[in-house]
């Protein structure tokens, strides 16, 4: 029977989930330093409710989606606290989650995981001594993997894409933002947004994020004129990829030297703004900075009103405590610092300097190939030097921020707010960073 208050054609359930390990909720401070579990919000011997549509909890027992943590998204929270509370509401049915741990999916705030072949050849011209940038110079890099993907069709890049969101789903990433930015061309550019909105319909347990990126590199056929680039990129890939049905939430720009510079991002930005509202859409801004180099893209970013910048590097001191006192998120992507060998990003000065952080994984293949967001959060704590609490909000709560909090999502688990649950095979979140690799441990409650 619907509930009374329930919309039509919309059934009611509510899911009672007990003997949990512990829960963790996310709910401590924002900002700055945590330095327990406690802080971030861990409570014991509580039980969750939730209230979801019968469809969809069927689609989930049935294993329809294979890749849902405890429940399918379209769930909200309707009830956290102790079981013997005489205030818990009446459920229809109970789940026993076997003392596992129940937390936030983790949210994976940036990824270009939609792309055709690798690049491991580079992997060994790297490890020998050749530089990144130089690879790229002569025609390796970006571009390597740009030719790949414009041979590539819908299905075969949705295939590779399924396949890298289910091992993120099997770390715990309940939402992962994608980008494009190895098609280049507008054919290519829509077909990887095809292939996110075919992988979106394909899971519907994770929330997809989608970016546009055709200012990721100066393409093969303008070499030498990235003007006439971003020029093309303004009058016609951004008009169509912000009207694409899966329509980007973010656009993203490569400041640095060699690829984009501010006047380029600053291009940019205004005709993906002017696009959006033509397509009766809103769009915010991404830029990755500072990565091999400062060009001024901080600072940039920054008087842009960007909802975050990635990478930071090469950040300046003073550059980095001004992003502290904004808005904007820092998302540090450390194992892009382990594959490339480069220093970690100072995430224990961001947190100290009171920034918003994101940890995210970068899963592409040039920089960091892997999908571990558990890995990811586990080198921000044994390289950038973050307790494991502030680690593990800046793969929940820091990657949330850094998507704008989409469908309500901010990372909490709070009454009213969506069911974006992960249950952890451990007992206690220490355990999460005990052993070195990340084992996969978010698994779906049957
Ligand atoms: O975030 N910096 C630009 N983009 C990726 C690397 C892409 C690639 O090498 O294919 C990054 O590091
Ligand atoms: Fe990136």
């Amino acid at each position: 029977m619907p509930r009374k208050g329930q919309p039509a054609g919309r059934l009611a359930m509510r899911v009672r989930l007990h003997h949990l390990g512990g829960v963790l909720t996310g709910a401590g401070a924002a900002r700055g330093p945590l330095r327990d579990w406690a802080e971030l919000g861990l409570q014991r011997d509580v039980e969750l409710i939730i209230e979801t549509d019968d469809a969809a909890e069927e689609a989930r027992r049935s294993g329809a989606d294979s890749t849902d943590s405890v429940m399918p998204r379209q769930g909200r929270i309707c009830w956290i606290g102790p079981a013997s509370s005489p205030e818990r509401p009446a459920s229809d049915i109970s789940v026993d989650l076997g003392g596992r741990l129940l937390g936030h999916g983790l949210v994976d705030a940036h990824t270009h995981a939609v792309f055709a072949g690798d690049r491991a050849g580079e992997l060994m011209r790297r490890l020998a001594g050749e530089r990144y940038q130089d690879i790229a110079a002569s025609g390796g890099g970006i571009l390597h993997t740009v030719r790949a993907t414009r041979e590539a069709s819908v299905e075969a890049l949705t295939t590779d894409l399924l396949r890298r969101l289910d091992e993120m789903a099997a770390w715990g990433a309940r939402v992962v933002e994608i980008k494009t930015g190895y098609g280049l061309d507008l054919a290519s550019e829509l077909r990887s947004l095809d292939a996110i909105a075919a992988a979106a319909a394909a899971r519907p347990g994770l929330t997809l994020v989608a970016t546009a990126m055709p200012a990721h590199a100066v393409p093969p056929e303008f070499q030498g004129d990235v003007d006439g680039y971003m020029e093309h990129v303004c009058a016609e890939l951004l008009p169509a990829l912000l009207a694409h049905p899966a329509a980007p939430r973010f656009v993203d720009v490569f400041v640095e030297r060699g690829y984009f510079d501010v006047s380029h991002a600053g291009r940019l930005w205004q005709a993906a703004q002017v696009a959006a509202t033509r397509a009766g859409r809103r769009v915010g801004l991404k830029a990755h900075v500072d990565e091999f180099e400062r060009v001024g893209g901080l600072p940039w970013a920054l008087e842009a009103g960007a909802t975050s910048v990635e990478h930071l590097l090469a950040s300046d001191a003073t550059e980095l405590q001004a992003l502290c006192h904004s808005g904007t998120v820092a998302v540090a992507l450390p194992l892009v610092s382990v594959f490339l060998q480069q220093p970690f990003a100072a995430m224990r000065a961001i947190v100290d300097g009171g920034g918003l952080l994101a940890v995210a994984t970068d899963c592409n293949p040039g920089s960091a190939m892997s999908t571990n967001l558990m890995l990811a959060a586990q080198l921000a704590v044994f390289g950038g030097r973050l307790t494991p609490a502030e680690a593990l909000r800046a793969v929940t709560r820091g990657g949330a921020q850094a998507l704008g909090c989409p469908e309500g999502i901010d990372g909490t688990l709070r009454v009213d707010g969506p069911a974006c649950l992960c249950a952890f095979d451990v007992e206690h979140p220490d355990a999460l960073f005990y052993e070195l690799g990340a084992p996969p441990r978010a698994q779906a409650v049957p």
